[in-house]
């Protein structure tokens, strides 16, 4: 299930920044060291900003905390929006990430009103790839050699969802 983040969570949410092999695959921002304490300075003093929608991917049978997704970049005049994941490596090749998603694009297409969604990542995620395309993502374009990961260039792939493509 996807809920909102608490301040609790972020003990185990920290983890996927601690990964570094996972935080170069979903941060665009280059990797540096934060311990959790800073991290709880930062949730602190986060202003909820409109323009994205932040989620705790949180199991439905037991409420272990699973990972975290986000809708970013809402722009409400064009009803445009991207989509971003990161499941703890333990939640991965499970079903979650297709069912987060999903109810990503549920709640993005229905409860926003929004008429299309895009879902960039490396070319080398071959899981993100294989549950973007699950989840009924087309592959639209590549930007090439666009990120710098872990010591090579590696492309960008777009992917896009139509309101009217979701089922
Ligand atoms: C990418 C990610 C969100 C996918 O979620 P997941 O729970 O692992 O994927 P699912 O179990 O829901 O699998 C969905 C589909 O993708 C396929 N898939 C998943 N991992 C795969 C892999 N490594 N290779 C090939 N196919 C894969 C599954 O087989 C499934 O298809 P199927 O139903 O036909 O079998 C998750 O692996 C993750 O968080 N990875 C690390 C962070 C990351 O890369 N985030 C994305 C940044 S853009």
């Amino acid at each position: 299930m996807l809920r909102a983040m608490v301040r609790d969570d972020l003990a185990v949410l920290h983890r996927l920044h601690d990964d570094v092999g996972t935080a170069v695959l979903a941060e665009v921002d280059p990797w540096t060291p934060e311990t959790l304490e800073q991290a709880l300075a930062r949730y602190d003093a986060y202003t909820p900003d409109p323009a994205n929608v932040r989620f705790t991917i949180a199991s439905l049978a037991d409420g272990q905390v699973l990972g975290r997704c986000v809708v970013w970049g809402i722009d409400a005049f064009n009803r445009n929006a991207h989509l971003g994941i990161s499941l703890l490596p333990q939640a991965r090749g499970r079903g979650y990430g297709l069912d987060a998603l999903r109810v990503m694009c549920d709640y993005a297409f229905r409860i926003r009103g929004l008429h299309r969604l895009g879902l960039e990542t490396l070319a080398t995620n071959t899981a993100m790839i294989a549950t973007a395309e699950k989840a009924g993502f087309r592959r639209e374009g590549v930007h090439r050699e666009h990120a710098w990961v872990l010591g090579a260039f590696v492309d960008e792939v777009l992917f896009g969802l139509l309101a009217t493509e979701f089922s």
